[in-house]
């Protein structure tokens, strides 16, 4: 075991109005008052922030947005800033999950100024990064993997860097009910754990938290954190139901 705390993350996409996020609140903050030994956050839309902050005040429960735009304040309609989410109370934020990379242009260039401006307001950045099927299937894991790194992380400071999540999401395993084995998975966090070692160090490296996301289920969880360099998990679809990400959190 390392002495790395996990993080246990819930990405609720594009999910629940803000009476479902308090609603969600209120069931799931007894489900894990108790929890000690990993950190949870959940990160509604937008919308639903001040609910969720609202309603997770006093309990263990960390709140986070999916995105945020780098500049502090100004003409960017449409537009959230790390400065805005802060101020709302929120203590995270989701950077580059591959739906908005696919979806909506997002670059390990625009990554890194996301990540940049998530650290100087103060936020917890989770930087997605993962692999396509055909690149798994062409043998191209570990290049994707170095490219995105590369790109959207290694030009950060040491002390940037210091703050950073990892997620390593494979993209054919999210919302698609497959999950990466646990093998599978390790081999991916052990390369991004030698690429952080590169950049920042071994003792960096060794502090570095890399979760796993891609159809983590309460009956899947247990042993993909049995892995030694899996750190937590950013869950999607089962992190929707109190009791179910109540079970995965308590694996
Ligand atoms: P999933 O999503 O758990 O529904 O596969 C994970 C994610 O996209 O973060």
């Amino acid at each position: 075991m390392s002495n790395r705390k996990p993080l246990m993350a819930g990405n609720w996409k594009m999910f629940k109005t803000p009476a479902e996020t308090q609603a969600f609140l209120e069931a799931f903050a007894p489900l894990v008052a108790a929890t000690t030994h990993c950190d949870v956050a959940v990160f509604p839309p937008l919308v639903n922030l001040a609910a969720a902050v609202a309603a997770a005040q006093g309990s263990n429960i960390g709140v986070g947005a999916q995105n945020l735009y780098w500049g502090k304040e100004g003409a960017f309609t449409g537009e959230v800033s790390g400065h805005m989410l802060q101020a709302a109370g929120c203590s995270y934020v989701i950077i580059g999950h591959s739906e908005r990379r696919q979806y909506f242009g997002e670059t390990d260039a625009t990554v890194l100024r996301r990540t940049q401006a998530a650290i100087e307001y103060g936020l917890i950045p989770v930087v997605c990064v993962g692999e396509k099927l055909e690149d798994r299937e062409g043998g191209r894991t570990d290049a994707v993997l170095a490219e995105q790194f590369d790109g959207g992380l290694a030009p950060l400071t040491a002390e940037q860097f210091a703050t950073v999540v990892i997620a390593y999401e494979p993209v054919w395993a999210i919302g698609t009910g497959k999950t990466a084995t646990p093998e599978m998975a390790a081999d991916a966090h052990k390369f991004i754990r030698g690429k952080v070692a590169e950049k920042f160090g071994a003792e960096q490296a060794a502090a570095t938290r890399i979760l796993y996301g891609g159809s983590v289920k309460p009956d899947n969880v247990k042993s993909l954190m049995a892995q030694e360099d899996i750190d937590g998990a950013l869950v999607g679809g089962a992190s929707l139901e109190p009791k179910s990400f109540a079970s995965i959190v308590n694996f």
